[in-house]
């Protein structure tokens, strides 16, 4: 691909944009001798304003998202890519949420630009789990784990039960549940369906994939390590 195109398709400016910046030599090599628009040189030793290119298309990015964040392009109030560099949203191919999370449920999203990827993880073949820890408003009862297991369960307004799920109960109002489908507001209405209401909701682990020590509102790109370790899960 041709640079121009290339640097455009990361956001970085229209053609036109990235055709100034070449004429005005922003764009460098790593000893800093300066670019042209038909050079013809890997990725890695491009620099804007002596800074690294952004990676290129194939990114995959996980995000401890914060609670109060949604997980759309445009809305309203603040969104996660807040929290992604701004150049990040103008990229082409578009750089997409792998699934979502609630406004209110923080932890583990991931971000890829590879729609073939977000298809795999997505789909109900990879099998993957997805683990939430759930604050409750209310003490668990102890037959919460065996209705969530019996692959009986219906939600309202769903046409299918929902795939057997595994819950581990951590203190009276704290437990890990593990699902393998994503339904809509999937976990909260489950502990509503068995009288409960969830308090607070992080996911902490999607297949082999946690979190480690990102903290709250970091992100960091993925590398063909991590994403075996996630289908490994
Ligand atoms: N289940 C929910 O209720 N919310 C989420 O964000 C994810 C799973």
């Amino acid at each position: 691909m041709k640079l121009v195109k290339l640097i455009a398709n990361l956001g970085y400016g229209s053609r036109k944009d990235v055709t100034a910046m070449f004429r005005s030599g922003r764009i460098t090599d790593a000893q800093g001798e300066v670019l042209y628009a038909d050079d013809k040189v890997e990725h890695d030793t491009i620099r804007v304003d002596g800074e690294p290119l952004d990676p290129p298309a194939g990114l995959v990015i996980a995000l401890n998202k914060p609670v109060g964040y949604t997980c759309s392009t445009k809305d309203q109030g603040r969104i996660v890519y807040d929290l992604l560099p701004p150049r990040f949203r103008l990229r082409s191919p578009l750089l997409s949420t792998v699934g979502r999370l609630d406004r209110d449920t923080s932890g583990l999203l991931l971000f890829t630009d590879d729609g073939g990827l977000l298809h795999r993880i997505v789909s109900p073949k990879a099998n993957l789990a997805k683990v939430y820890e759930a604050t409750l408003a209310s003490d668990l009862s102890g037959e919460e784990g065996a209705i969530f297991a019996s692959g009986e369960l219906m939600l309202e307004a769903e046409k299918t039960p929902l795939a057997p799920a595994a819950l581990e109960v951590l203190e009276p109002r704290r437990a890990r549940l593990t699902l393998t489908e994503g339904r809509y507001h999937q976990a909260r209405r489950m502990f509503a369906a068995v009288g409960n209401h969830v308090e607070a909701l992080h996911r902490s682990r999607i297949g082999g994939l946690t979190l480690h020590d990102l903290p709250g509102g970091q992100w960091r790109t993925l590398d063909s390590t991590d994403i075996e370790t996630l289908f490994r899960g």
